[in-house]
């Protein structure tokens, strides 16, 4: 059954439901993904509850549907599958008990007071807080040009006016210069679109630019520093380290890697280090020496990897090869830490070091284990550094 045929044989004089006509294929073109799915349907303003029955009817037996009303009488509508709640669509504290007791929604239909305040309110909660491939209705939104709901031609507080704005801040991405700076609406919306008094918000997951082919003025370096610091933002080290891995152009990464560590932005530039190294790419020691230089004494521990990546790649090396080995690919890693370790005199550091790169190099051994006895003894900090400052000798001579 359609929507249209369940509307139209669910109607009763009693329980009638406000909507009009034209809303019906633009409904149908957003949800029918969604039906006999398990899904959250939220919708704002039940009225007699007539709608709320017939997304119920729509959906199928899997659905979740939640109603919101300021009127307490709308409580009567609940039902199986229906739950009604009632409260202010402006009250986010309402809001956020909706999302505690019935997690994020996956659509949202906003056909509640339709003032302006409230219609930007409610967006403004629930937009951000939905599922990554929500849908976001509000409908009835010629009332933005009408006086008595805060509306007027051109006003720049309706939600006409706001959809309006939100094009541009979809696409900040492409704005050069930075005119426009990305934002989570930016990174997580796929459509805005414009129906005759509705406006839809089309959800998706993290929008990063996946090496799609661009016009020759877009800054890829620019747009991956942001996609990277996006992705960071959120704390999403999985997409972060897919997002670099998923990069092709070496040179592109280390000139991105420069960017951030220009702007202070160690962790993504740390990534780009890391997924340069471990993919054993051409450039895996000025990665390594960036990741080293700049970040050892700010990012404590971050360094570690790169030294017991070291100690696992030093395995099954033979040993007429350990040289080379030292030469090529030790050193280039092994002295822009030592020279910072010994600048800042950073005994705990080196006692790591020393771990680390006894395990790798048989060659440093008898020398670091003097370096770490000394560490032990009574004059440890100047032993230590002392021994230290040899190593450093004999890795540059
Ligand atoms: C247009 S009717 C809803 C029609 C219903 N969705 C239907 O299709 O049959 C608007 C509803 O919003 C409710 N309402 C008004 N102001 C509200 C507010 N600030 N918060 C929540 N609901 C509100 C009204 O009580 C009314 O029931």
């Amino acid at each position: 059954m359609n929507l249209w045929s369940a509307f139209l044989s669910h109607q009763d004089a009693d329980h009638p439901t406000h909507k009009w006509k034209y809303y019906f294929p633009v409904y149908e073109r957003y949800f029918q993904h969604f039906i006999y799915k398990p899904l959250t349907f939220l919708e704002i303003g039940c009225w007699r509850g007539a709608s709320t029955r017939l997304w119920k009817r729509y959906f199928g037996p899997h659905a979740t549907i939640i109603g919101v009303d300021i009127n307490p009488a709308c409580k009567a509508y609940e039902e199986d599958q229906i739950h009604i709640r009632i409260g202010a669509q402006q009250d986010t504290q309402f809001l956020q008990s909706l999302l505690d007791e019935f997690g994020v929604p996956d659509i949202v239909l906003d056909d509640g007071s339709h003032m302006m305040s409230h219609v930007t309110a409610t967006f403004e909660f629930l937009y951000p807080r939905m599922a990554k491939n929500g849908i976001y209705m509000v409908e009835d939104l010629h009332t933005a040009y009408w006086q008595r709901f805060e509306g007027g031609l051109r006003r720049p507080t309706t939600f006409i006016e706001k959809a309006k704005g939100l094009i541009d801040e979809m696409h900040a991405h492409y704005t050069q210069g930075g005119a426009l700076l990305p934002t989570n609406f930016t990174h997580t919306t796929m459509s805005v679109c414009f129906y005759d008094s509705m406006v839809v918000f089309e959800k998706c997951a993290a929008k990063v630019n996946r090496g799609i082919s661009m016009p020759a003025s877009y800054d890829a370096v620019h747009h991956l520093v942001l996609d990277l610091l996006y992705l960071d933002k959120q704390s999403d080290t999985a997409e972060l380290y897919q997002r670099v891995r998923l990069e092709t152009d070496g040179e592109r990464l280390l000139q991105a890697n420069e960017r951030l560590l220009q702007q202070g932005q160690l962790r993504p530039a740390y990534v780009i280090a890391m997924v340069l190294a471990k993919s054993g790419r051409e450039h895996w020691n000025i990665a390594f020496s960036l990741a080293a230089g700049e970040m050892i004494f700010r990012l404590p521990m971050q360094w570690e990897y790169p030294l017991q990546e070291l100690a696992r790649m030093s395995d099954g090396v033979e040993s007429q090869q350990r040289e080379e080995y030292l030469r090529e690919r030790v050193r280039p890693i092994l002295v822009p830490f030592l020279q910072r370790v010994l600048q800042q005199r950073s005994v705990e550091y080196l006692r790591q070091i020393v771990a680390i790169t006894q395990a790798c190099i048989p060659d440093l051994q008898e020398s670091l284990s003097g370096l770490e006895s000394g560490a032990a003894g009574e004059e440890s900090q100047n032993s230590l550094l002392a021994q230290a400052a040899l190593v450093l000798q004999r890795l540059q001579a």
